[in-house]
Formats: C-alpha cells, structure tokens, sequence
C-alpha cells in the first residue's frame, strides 16, 4: 500500500503554504509545493528565452527540470540550475508567469509524475490547487483551505510589509482577485475542491488553531 497524502488545496494567499510546512513538520512527513514547481517552470523557461505560449517548449522545459529542494531549519531551498532561485520564485512576476503556464495541459502534465514522486513513506503532505482533484485522486484527507480575497491581501500586505515593500491594499486585492479567476476558470485541474474534501476556512483562524484542527483531522482519518 502506498504512503497516505493530506491534500491541502486552495487559493493563494490562504496560507496554504505555511500551514503544509507546519503540519509536515509536526507529523515529519514529506513536503510537496506543488506551485513552486509551476513557478520553477516559468523562471526555467524565462532562463531559456522559451515563450510562455510555446506549450510543446514549455512542457520540455517541465519535464526537464533540473531542481533541488533542500530542506532548512523553517524554510526549504529551492536550487534551479544549481542558482539559487529560493527569494526569486516568490516575486510577483513569477506568480503571475506561473500562473499563466499551469494553464497549459501539456505542462500540467509533464509535471504530474514529478509530484507523485514526492509521496514516500511516512507520509507526504500536499499543497497545491488540484492536489485532492487531480494529482493524489486517493489522498485519505483532503482540506480546501480557503479565506476571504480580502483577508488575503491583508495578509500578503503585512507579508510584504515584513519584507520592507509597502504595497496598496486595493492593488493587491485586484491581483488576488485576477490570480483566483484565472485558476478557477481553467479548462484543466481548474480550482476547486474535491468532492470528497473538508473546507476550511481560516478567514479568522490564528496559524497555530489550523495546524491543530489539521492534525485532529487526520488522528480522526487514520
Ligand atoms: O501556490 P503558488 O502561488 O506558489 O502557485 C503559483 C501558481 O501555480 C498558481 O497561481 C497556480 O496557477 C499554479 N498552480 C497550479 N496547480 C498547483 C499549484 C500551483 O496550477 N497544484
């Protein structure tokens, strides 16, 4: 039998990211970020001069990617190349790159064997947008983490505060709103959660109230 998977699917900004790492950590099970791998796509593919309506070159550039994930005390570094790409997948610009490639069935594809590579003994936790839909179809929970647009352009303000970037509430609010559209209207693994999924929404729950009623969930599953 195969290594159980709690799917954690959602929109961006709803600490997905955060609250995967937590909970992986707490049970010390495998960690995928799953978008990391669409933005590795896009920054590769921007590396390589591939333009981002090349589908065929663009899924190439998938299927070929030549990444490291090297696990850290609270954080994972992310090696593209062997370059360091950790702090610039995370900028806007990829996001919004990413977000155009993970439309692209082809790339979808290239990048499905990849990800399931990740489910090994004692357990993989997933973060994603199609984790419970598409990618771990048999995942034993799958959580739709979600949380009002607003409260995530809050959330990504301060995020962005912390870093010295100041950035208007509206601006990041239409961002969040174009990024959901886009990742719900897809015609493949479009955002949405599983039939079989728990939601959750962390509108106002505190990080440390999520990763708890995760867990609880799972003693619950298992
Ligand atoms: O989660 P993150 O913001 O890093 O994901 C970047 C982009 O990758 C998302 O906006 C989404 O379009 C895409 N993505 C996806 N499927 C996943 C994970 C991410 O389509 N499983």
């Amino acid at each position: 039998t195969q290594a159980p998977v709690l799917a954690i699917d959602g929109p961006g900004g709803a600490g997905k990211g955060t609250i995967s790492r937590l909970v992986a950590e707490r049970l010390g099970w495998h960690l995928l970020d799953s978008g990391a791998l669409y933005r590795l796509t896009a920054l590769a593919a921007g590396k390589h001069g591939v333009s981002l309506e090349d589908e065929a070159r663009l899924a190439e550039v998938a299927r070929g990617l030549d990444v490291v994930f090297v696990a850290e005390a609270d954080s994972t570094r992310v090696l593209l190349e062997g370059d360091d790409a950790t702090t610039t997948i995370r900028t806007e610009q990829v996001g919004d790159a990413a977000s155009r490639v993970a439309a692209l069935p082809a790339v979808r594809e290239a990048l499905l064997s990849r990800q399931r590579d990740f489910r090994k003994p004692p357990g993989l936790v997933a973060d994603g947008r199609d984790m419970g839909t598409v990618v771990f179809i048999d995942a034993p929970l799958k959580i739709f983490l979600t949380a009002s647009a607003e409260e995530r352009a809050h959330r990504r303000q301060r995020q962005l505060r912390e870093a010295g970037v100041d950035a208007s509430l509206s601006s990041l609010l239409k961002e969040i709103q174009a990024r959901d559209a886009r990742d719900m209207q897809r015609s493949v693994a479009p955002l949405k959660p599983a039939d079989d999924a728990i939601t959750l929404d962390t509108t106002r729950l505190t990080i440390p109230e999520v990763v708890d009623r995760l867990t609880e969930l799972l003693t619950q599953r298992g």
